[in-house]
């Protein structure tokens, strides 16, 4: 059996540092490696077929890497992809590693959903990828079946954040847009929580809460993602045990390193360093 395994972190590109951040932070310990598939980014709008194929690809690497436990921290990539990784892929290709792990970011966050009190309504707020697939409403109608979930896609903030607009008159116009649409479909009134279900939402944090009134609480994946890992890590002392402990982490992107440690101090902060980062360039770009 074999020891010193990391924890691998994906994500389609940067927006799982804001996962990764609260992670780490909690966890410092382990030795972590993060890839972000920058160069096929955003994952949003693609095909299902596209996305498992990028997901199985990155989760591939990190396996390669030493990793026996994958958080895939994009919520588009948990939602296309992870079923069929958990129960397919990994079950025919990995057969003879059956302690190899992949986790995914939505079911943790509609768990913490289930605490919040009966009869709430809660509106998420993500890609088209996220919605299409229904996977939110389908995991809360197992794990938070007293939430009534509707969800609204946001196509245009991604590329907004990835141009570097968090704040000014562009950002607030869309997020007014979004709001209103939401409001319009569900009695504004109505909606208790507000759930950012996309890595990237909560760099909109304080242009969002100026929308959003104040009454409504605001969700973000973080906290929750670095909690259940966790716990899962309790619960798992056969996998805890082989983790390695050297404070370590490697990032690895698949386009350019210069624009990867720009975005990674915008994602995390300028303290998180990123002092091993390297480019994955063997990928088909399509
Ligand atoms: N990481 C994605 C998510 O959380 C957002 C960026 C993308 O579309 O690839 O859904």
């Amino acid at each position: 059996m074999d020891q010193n395994c990391k924890i691998g972190i994906f994500d389609s590109g940067f927006g799982g540092l804001t996962i990764f951040k609260h992670i780490k932070e909690l966890l410092p310990e382990y030795d972590y490696v993060y890839l972000g598939d920058s160069a096929r980014t955003p994952y949003g709008h693609r095909s299902f077929e596209a996305v498992l194929k990028f997901t199985m690809e990155g989760v591939d690497f990190l396996f390669e890497q030493g990793c026996r436990l994958i958080i895939v921290a994009c919520n588009t990539a948990s939602a296309r992809a992870l079923r069929s990784i958990q129960q397919q892929w990994l079950t025919t290709k990995y057969q003879d590693y059956p302690f190899l792990r992949v986790l995914g970011v939505i079911r943790p966050t509609v768990e913490s959903l289930g605490g919040l009190g009966q009869s709430k309504t809660a509106l998420l707020w993500a890609t088209m990828g996220t919605v299409k697939s229904d996977s939110f409403l389908l995991e809360a109608s197992h794990h938070a079946p007293d939430i009534h979930l509707i969800q609204l896609a946001c196509p245009l903030l991604v590329p907004l954040i990835e141009a570097g607009e968090l704040s000014g008159d562009g950002v607030a116009y869309f997020v007014k847009k979004y709001w209103q649409e939401s409001v319009s479909r569900e009695r504004g009134e109505l909606i208790d929580v507000l759930l950012l279900a996309c890595t990237h939402y909560p760099l909109l944090l304080p242009e969002i809460r100026k929308v959003v009134p104040d009454r409504v609480k605001i969700v973000t994946q973080g906290e929750i993602v670095a909690g259940s890992l966790k716990d899962y890590l309790q619960r798992h002392p056969e996998m805890e045990k082989r983790l390695s402990r050297a404070n370590r982490v490697q990032y690895y992107t698949t386009d350019r390193c210069d624009h990867f440690d720009h975005l990674a101090k915008i994602f995390m902060s300028d303290n998180d360093i990123i002092s091993e980062l390297a480019i994955i360039d063997r990928f088909a770009h399509n």
